[in-house]
């Protein structure tokens, strides 16, 4: 279930309050009706406890990387950012009525919806890398589910520039049942293919119910053990008497420990998942990749440095997940924690450099699932 936001909604011109939405590690979400256009939208408040310069590069990131993406058929839409007279920054987006955390608490989700949703994050996640963009962040709850029922991605909060440094000290907040071992480790803060990993232990989950190295048992699931268990990398089949072989398959090659064994792009993980499609005899999903999205200027005019998946020492989020909450989560899922980066170089998305293509040609390619 979504956490309760611990802060009041703020007075925005032009947008009527109506209730709260949930609460994440950063900020309070509200559903506010906008008088004009009239439309119900999200609105996202960065919590009070995180409002310092770091939190407050962050949250333009989001906004900026959010904005740049928008048009993408599988990303949240961003409608405005701004500042409320209190101080908060806060970002208004389209609202959607549900996110995939707690659709697969409800109930396993069906394998056709699941391979459709791995296809078009895939996709989104393809063309955010084109940008030269991480999102960082890619697990359940992040995928949102909008009012016409498509999932979205969201929550580019942690994200980053692909090529921008990985070698500076940065307190980088992950998710552990979605994060990868190299990421664990701190080895990396985040490459193409641990976002691969993230990507296919989300859609573990939303077809078990559970996150791949959650344990049946409770007190199995303190930080500590399902991190030791995310570091083995043991891959514990489904047992969903509908999930074929050749599905588990690619889930167990996206969660491969070594990340050279995983696909090597969104878009390939993308076709993999649209051959199963055919090969299930289901309606394949179109794969939308955009090039020549340029990525958020990094520049120092605006004051914000390319890496931008630092969080706050005092945030709500970096105190979750420095243990000031129970060790044993209420839900295994809702292990975070936070990670000093360093050392290494992130070294991924080959040939992309952010913020180079200013004002590219949007080549949309619809690869097409029709063919045949
Ligand atoms: N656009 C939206 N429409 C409707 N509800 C939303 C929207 N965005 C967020 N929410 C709700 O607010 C909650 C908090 O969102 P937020 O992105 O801040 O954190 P999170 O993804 O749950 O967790 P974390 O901070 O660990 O990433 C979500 O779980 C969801 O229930
Ligand atoms: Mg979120």
């Amino acid at each position: 279930m979504a956490r309760t936001p611990q802060s009041s909604p703020p007075v925005l011109p032009g947008f009527a309050y109506l209730r709260p939405l949930g609460a994440g590690g950063f900020a309070d979400v509200f559903l506010y009706e906008q008088d004009l256009p009239r439309r119900t939208v999200a609105v996202k408040v960065l919590s009070s406890d995180a409002i310092d310069p770091a939190a407050r590069r962050l949250f333009d990131a989001e906004a900026n990387a959010m904005a740049q993406l928008s048009m993408h058929p599988s990303i949240l839409t961003i409608h405005q950012a701004s500042i409320s007279s209190d101080g908060r920054p806060y970002l208004v987006t389209e609202y959607c009525p549900e996110t995939f955390g707690e659709r697969y608490r409800r109930a396993p989700i069906a394998l056709p919806v699941v391979l459709d949703t791995g296809i078009r994050m895939a996709a989104a996640l393809e063309t955010a890398h084109r940008a030269g963009m991480l999102h960082r962040d890619v697990k359940p709850s992040n995928i949102l589910v909008t009012q016409l029922g498509q999932p979205v991605l969201g929550d580019f909060g942690i994200a980053a520039s692909a090529s921008g440094p990985d070698d500076q000290e940065q307190l980088v907040a992950m998710s552990i049942p979605w994060s990868s071992p190299e990421v664990v480790s701190e080895r990396t803060t985040g490459t193409v293919r641990s976002e691969i990993w993230s990507l296919g232990a989300t859609l573990y989950t939303l077809l078990a119910g559970r996150s791949p190295f959650a344990s049946p048992e409770r007190e199995r699931n303190t930080r500590e053990l399902m991190r030791e268990r995310v570091l083995r990398a043991h891959y514990t089949p489904l047992h969903r008497p509908d999930v074929p072989p050749q599905v588990e398959q690619l889930l167990a090659r996206t969660m491969a420990k070594d990340p050279e064994q995983r696909p090597s792009t969104m878009l390939q993980l993308a076709e993999e998942l649209r051959r199963l499609q055919q090969e299930l005899g289901l309606l394949p999903t179109p794969i939308d990749v955009a090039s020549g999205i340029a990525a958020p200027s990094a520049g120092p005019q605006d004051g914000r440095g390319p890496v931008i998946s630092t969080v706050s020492r005092d945030s709500r989020r970096a105190a979750r997940a420095a243990g000031q909450t129970p060790s044993v989560s209420r839900d295994p899922d809702e292990v975070v924690v936070a990670a000093r980066g360093g050392g290494w170089k992130a070294g991924i998305v080959g040939g992309v450099v952010a913020g180079v293509i200013v004002a590219a040609t949007i080549v949309v390619l619809l690869l097409t699932g029709v063919i045949g």
